[in-house]
């Protein structure tokens, strides 16, 4: 991901978390959340941590259809803060190989592990199908937007 995205993986992030939270957290919090975090300049500046990774997936015409990113928590451990594709690029395999290209980029570690929202049932069901386990369940006052999350991760091989 270079710069020049930062618009447009603003744009999707703000329809994707709008589409998937708003059942769940309500739209005014969703809402709310969604312009914090992936404000232009916020995202800009991830671009900049030597802690983040992220990555695009584009289509041949140049728009971004998809978009992860992963980051090294305090204690080590790698996350996946963030993976989402375009609605109209569910089911097609583009999140599983923006999977795989995290999963590449980050070579030798023992696990992943990221940080989902209870309810929103297709990641859940995608992650397990790649997978994920659920390894902890945060009550609502730690979880995001005050709703429970869980914490999942998948232990990988060494090579
Ligand atoms: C999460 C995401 C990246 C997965 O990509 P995808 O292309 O939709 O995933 P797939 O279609 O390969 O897999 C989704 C699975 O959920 C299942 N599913 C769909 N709707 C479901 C529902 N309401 N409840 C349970 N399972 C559901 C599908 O059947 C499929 O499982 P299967 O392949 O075993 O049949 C994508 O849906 C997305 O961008 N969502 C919005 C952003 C998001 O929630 N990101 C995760 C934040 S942690």
């Amino acid at each position: 991901m270079t710069e020049q995205d930062v618009p447009a993986v603003s744009r999707l992030l703000g329809q994707s978390w709008r589409h998937t939270y708003s059942p769940i957290l309500g739209a005014e919090t969703t809402a709310r959340l969604s312009d914090e975090k992936h404000a232009p300049e916020r995202l800009a500046a991830e671009l900049g941590d030597d802690n983040k990774m992220s990555f695009v997936a584009e289509r041949a015409d140049g728009s971004i259809a998809g978009y992860a990113m992963a980051a090294m928590n305090d204690q080590g451990e790698v996350m996946l803060e963030r993976l989402h594709v375009d609605k109209s690029e569910f089911g097609t395999g583009l999140a599983a190989d923006l999977l795989h290209a995290v999963l590449a980029a980050h070579a030798g570690i023992p696990s992943l592990a990221l940080e989902v929202i209870e309810g929103n049932d297709r990641a859940i069901a995608f992650y397990r199908r790649h997978g994920f386990e659920v390894v902890e369940r945060r009550a609502a006052a730690h979880g995001v937007g005050g709703h429970p999350s869980l914490i999942m991760r998948r232990l990988l091989p060494r090579a």
